[in-house]
């Protein structure tokens, strides 16, 4: 098996341009890529039907194996990795391991979900933005004249586990009579649209999913909620980019302060999300110098506006008072709160404002990467474990999606979020929001996993207490 396969890399080699490693006589799965991103536009075509060539001799390659893997009883895997970690130079190495763990198994209760690789994925988009009205234009890259599709195609692929195949209609089934709340900024709300998407393609009549009150979706909307009629089920959003107060200052605050975020008080909505079902929460991309102080947005603890609180401690007492929120008004018995970590921009070459851009990114990062160093996902992650204990009781999950998603700088709206019909400045490109179908229709497949988890878990413990009571 392991011959048949090894050709491809020397494939690859052949039909990319001359190879310069001399060290390593196989040229990799990355060092064609980059050579293929190398390509000058004359010779892309060629590289287009290349790739696709090599490609398809990978797909081939793969359900070849999978092929003698099934017939060999089901007991090996496939295992693409794309990403060897130990070396900078990754290699696509077929290796063949024991049987598969699924994460709804008891054997994945072990397993990260969260560490894995990106892998190509003919099955994929789950959905098509045209088959889809719920999504805003900025979304809608493909439609907006972006003119590669590799990005839809990706799955996320757990290292030691595999993800339940998502299945709206299941989903719908274990959202019957529930609210699903997304609450954040418009990277929630991304995640929202991308779950509508996914969750509507199982939905023949599509009038049968509707927005409760009538409004249509635009960014400027604070609250939407998106029924199922046939499940009588919602799934809203709340924009709440800081998820505590912002407001007015306290009589008395210095000149220059014009708004202040109460760090130590829940947004004032918070009631309106507190008792979903599933509770989705996000923070992040709001908590930056330019987004508050500099525009005379200042910190407010009680009644004082610290005016010297520096916008990486101000979130950090944010994240403190979302958890004891949690803690102490959400009913742990009824709702599952799950906290996504941060989205990485992937502005280069300047920020957001400053002619920052990220077009012509077409392919994931499937090399290794270093550790996550982002202020507010570590923020995040050192709040929640100073609280484990807590957290324990808390019934909450995080969505640790940061590192899978640093990955993927191809994965973003760039210049292509605006109609067909005009053209975004290359100076004004969005990094920060995801095209879909894409990113974030892989975090809402792990929600899903996440779902069907805890059910499992949940009716694993109800069986073992049966048991237990059934009387010698
Ligand atoms: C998040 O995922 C990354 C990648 O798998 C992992 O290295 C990290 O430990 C995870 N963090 C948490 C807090 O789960
Ligand atoms: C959109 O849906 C229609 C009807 O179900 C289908 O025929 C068409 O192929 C879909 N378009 C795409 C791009 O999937
Ligand atoms: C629909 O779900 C809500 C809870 O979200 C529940 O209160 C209501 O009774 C359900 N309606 C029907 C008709 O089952
Ligand atoms: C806050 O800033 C002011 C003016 O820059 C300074 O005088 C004061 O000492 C600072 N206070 C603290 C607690 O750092
Ligand atoms: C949650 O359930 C447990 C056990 O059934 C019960 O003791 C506890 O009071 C419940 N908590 C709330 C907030 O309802
Ligand atoms: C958890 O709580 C127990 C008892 O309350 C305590 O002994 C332990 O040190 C705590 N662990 C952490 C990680 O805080
Ligand atoms: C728990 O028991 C029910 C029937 O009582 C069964 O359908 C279900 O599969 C069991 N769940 C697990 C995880 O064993």
């Amino acid at each position: 098996m392991n011959v048949f396969c090894s050709f491809l890399p020397n494939a690859m080699s052949k039909s990319a341009t001359t190879p310069k490693d001399s060290g390593d006589s196989t040229v990799t799965h990355l060092d064609f890529l980059k050579k293929f991103k190398r390509f000058n536009p004359l010779e892309s075509s060629l590289g287009v039907l290349a790739f696709f060539f090599v490609a398809s001799l990978f797909i081939a390659c793969f359900f070849y194996l999978d092929y003698k893997g099934f017939r060999s009883r089901g007991t090996t895997i496939i295992d693409l990795d794309f990403s060897s970690s130990s070396s900078s130079s990754s290699s696509v190495s077929v290796s063949v391991s024991s049987a598969p763990v699924q994460f709804l198994s008891q054997d994945g209760d072990k397993c990260d979900i969260f560490d894995g690789n990106w892998v190509w994925d003919e099955t994929y988009p789950l959905y098509h933005s045209v088959n889809c009205s719920f999504l805003d234009q900025g979304f809608r890259c493909s439609e907006n004249g972006r003119p590669d599709t590799f990005y839809t195609k990706w799955r996320w692929q757990p290292k030691d586990c595999n993800l339940p195949r998502f299945d709206a209609r299941n989903m719908l089934e274990k959202l019957r009579d529930k609210r699903l709340v997304f609450v954040g900024d418009s990277i929630g709300r991304n995640q929202w649209e991308s779950l509508l998407c996914m969750l509507s393609s199982a939905i023949a009549n599509k009038a049968r999913v509707y927005e409760v009150n009538g409004n249509p979706i635009t960014k400027h909307t604070g609250f939407l909620a998106f029924k199922f009629e046939d499940f009588n089920c919602t799934i809203e959003y709340y924009r709440s980019p800081y998820l505590v107060v912002q407001g007015r200052p306290p009589s008395g605050a210095p000149d220059g302060v014009r708004m202040t975020l109460r760090v130590d008080h829940m947004d004032w909505i918070s009631h309106k999300w507190r008792d979903a079902d599933v509770l989705i929460l996000n923070a992040g991309h709001w908590w930056n110098y330019e987004k508050t102080v500099k525009t005379g947005c200042y910190f407010q603890i009680g009644e004082e506006v610290k005016m010297n609180m520096t916008t990486e401690d101000a979130f950090r007492k944010s994240i403190e008072t979302v958890v004891d929120w949690i803690t102490n008004e959400v009913n742990i018995n009824k709702t599952y709160v799950v906290f996504r970590t941060y989205a990485p921009v992937h502005f280069r070459g300047g920020d957001w404002n400053t002619g920052g851009g990220c077009h012509l990114e077409t392919l994931p990062d499937l090399g290794s990467l270093p550790a996550v160093s982002d202020i507010h996902f570590r923020t995040v992650v050192d709040v929640l474990s100073e609280r484990t204990n807590k957290s324990k009781v808390l019934n909450l999950d995080l969505l640790n999606v940061t590192q899978m998603s640093i990955r993927r700088r191809d994965g973003h709206a760039s210049i292509y979020y605006i109609g067909p019909d005009s053209t975004a400045s290359m100076q004004r490109q969005d990094c920060s929001h995801w095209c879909l179908p894409g990113v974030p229709d892989s975090w809402n497949e792990i929600l899903y996993a996440l779902l069907l988890k805890r059910e499992d878990i949940f009716e694993r413990r109800q069986n073992t207490t049966k048991i237990s009571q059934v009387p010698p």
